[in-house]
């Protein structure tokens, strides 16, 4: 990692930013994903979003979204992730994910939710969700579907369809 590199939460400034790293890393196939049709309506910014920036440069960035999984809210959706391509490899994906894990322990969040790569989150405390246990409003491979308990007990506990929670 590169000292010439610092995370912060997110800001309104750096939206433009944030949005082309997400047309660069994931293309235009992007907005027909599942987890997309939970965020849309919901603001791009929120209060557990981060980035690493490099200078004025976005080189990585974490949304988190505000959700309700049956109806019980004290969850978050992670996601999109998204590393700059010549800043791969170098330990920010993992950094941004931990340091948003953290915060929402503390601010007593019981559950962060994801789709994404299990060999890659399991290593960050994500597991599988026991299938058919938590939908989403859309298809999703029930192999990708994975959770992080901040509170113990808290993914045995919870279950139903997974909607933005815009209280
Ligand atoms: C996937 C991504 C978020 C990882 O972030 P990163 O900062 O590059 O990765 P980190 O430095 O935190 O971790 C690197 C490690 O994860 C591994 N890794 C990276 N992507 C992986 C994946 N999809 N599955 C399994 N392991 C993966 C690397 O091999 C490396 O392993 P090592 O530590 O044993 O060498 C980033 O590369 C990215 O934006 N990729 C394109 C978008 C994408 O696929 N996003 C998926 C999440 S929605």
């Amino acid at each position: 990692m590169s000292s010439n590199i610092t995370t912060r939460s997110a800001t309104v400034a750096d939206l433009t930013a944030i949005l082309k790293l997400h047309a660069e890393v994931f293309g235009p196939g992007r907005f027909t994903r599942t987890a997309y049709r939970v965020r849309e309506g919901t603001p791009d910014i929120s209060p557990f979003c981060r980035v690493a920036v490099h200078g004025d440069r976005v080189i990585a960035a974490l949304r988190m979204t505000r959700i309700k999984v049956g109806g019980e809210g004290r969850a978050l959706l992670l996601g999109p992730l998204a590393v700059d391509p010549e800043f791969k490899g170098q330990g920010y994906g993992r950094q941004l994910v931990a340091e948003v894990l953290d915060a929402a322990r503390a601010a007593g969040v019981a559950l962060v939710v994801l789709v994404g790569d299990e060999p890659y989150y399991g290593r960050l405390g994500f597991t599988r969700v026991p299938v058919g246990q938590i939908m989403l409003p859309g298809p999703v491979d029930p192999m990708r579907l994975l959770a992080a308990e901040l509170v113990p007990g808290a993914l045995a506990s919870t279950s139903g369809l997974i909607r933005a929670d815009r209280a």
